[in-house]
């Protein structure tokens, strides 16, 4: 998407004019306009006490719009970042930006105010028991400071979005797994945050319910929202044709951009429609 767009990069260019080939890039490049940069890690460690290496000086950059994939083996450091990127853990070593700004300059209860532009969904969901499908998007919405009226006129669109128009009666114990989890999604959108994390977002559910979950976050990604997903599912994360970012114990091994760069981008029914087909 952005890949193609984005002017080449300055020695490319020389080499280009000097009448030489580039060579053929396997990884994502490191980025170099800061204005278009949303996440940016350097030189990241995250050590759990002694031996505990939650990551190992991981660099990498996500620019505006990408959709992103952290895959690994449980325990290689996911959701380390995913926790990194929220600010509920703080770095050993290296430096954090999210949209330019130096995490470690966010000061502790100023927290709060930052995590309003991040929007996160987990694997188990984690929706209010007591509160409605409305009420449990309505009170994250209110939670970030937005009046009533204004909660009352956006949630129409947010839940018809992700397909809960006709459940907003209802409470969680009443949904099944793929619909807690959309009320999951809608919940982290509603604010239409510019990053969206999303940790194992189907790692609860069965594939079929799985692509309906991916298809609403390729959908947030396309309206314009940088979107990263931590997921053991490597066949999913392969059919996504997305960029990947692959974790082995806390460190980097392959960052690379999918192959569809170039390619014409699919709407969000014809990739439903891929995955429905390349899934059975
Ligand atoms: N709270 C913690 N205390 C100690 N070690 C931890 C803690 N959280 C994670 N780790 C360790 O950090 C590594 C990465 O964990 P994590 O980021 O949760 O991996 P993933 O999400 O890929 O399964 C693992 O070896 C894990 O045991
Ligand atoms: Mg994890």
């Amino acid at each position: 998407m952005g890949e193609v767009s984005l002017p080449a990069r300055p020695q490319i260019a020389e080499r280009q004019r000097r009448g030489a080939h580039p060579k053929p890039r396997l990884s994502a490049p490191p980025v170099r306009d800061n204005r278009d940069t949303v996440v940016e890690f350097r030189g990241v460690s995250k050590l759990y006490g002694p031996g505990g290496i939650g990551l190992e000086l991981a660099t990498f950059a996500v620019r505006r719009q990408e959709m992103v994939f952290l895959v690994g083996p449980t325990g290689s450091g996911k959701s380390t970042i995913m926790r990194l990127l929220i600010k509920e853990l703080n770095p050993t070593d290296g430096r954090i930006r999210v949209a330019g700004r130096d995490l470690s300059d966010i000061e502790r209860k100023k927290v709060p105010y930052y995590r309003r532009n991040v929007g996160v969904v987990f694997q188990d969901f984690k929706l209010l028991p007591t509160r409605t499908v409305y009420d449990n998007i309505a009170y994250a919405l209110q939670v970030t400071g937005a009046p009533r009226k204004q909660i009352r006129a956006t949630l129409p669109d947010i839940l018809r979005l992700t397909g809960l128009s006709t459940k907003l009666h209802n409470y969680p114990h009443q949904l099944s797994g793929g619909e807690q989890q959309r009320v999951a999604v809608a919940r982290a959108f509603a604010s239409h945050p510019p990053l969206l994390l999303a940790d194992e977002p189907t790692g609860n559910l069965d594939p079929e319910t799985s692509i309906g979950i991916m298809q609403l976050l390729y959908r947030i990604n396309r309206a314009g929202t940088t979107v990263i997903v931590a997921s053991h599912d490597n066949e999913m994360v392969d059919r996504m044709r997305r960029r990947v970012i692959e974790l082995k114990r806390g460190r980097i091994v392959r960052d690379e951009a999918s192959g569809l760069y170039g390619a014409r981008e699919e709407n969000t029914d014809e990739l439903g429609e891929r995955l429905k087909r390349e899934t059975s």
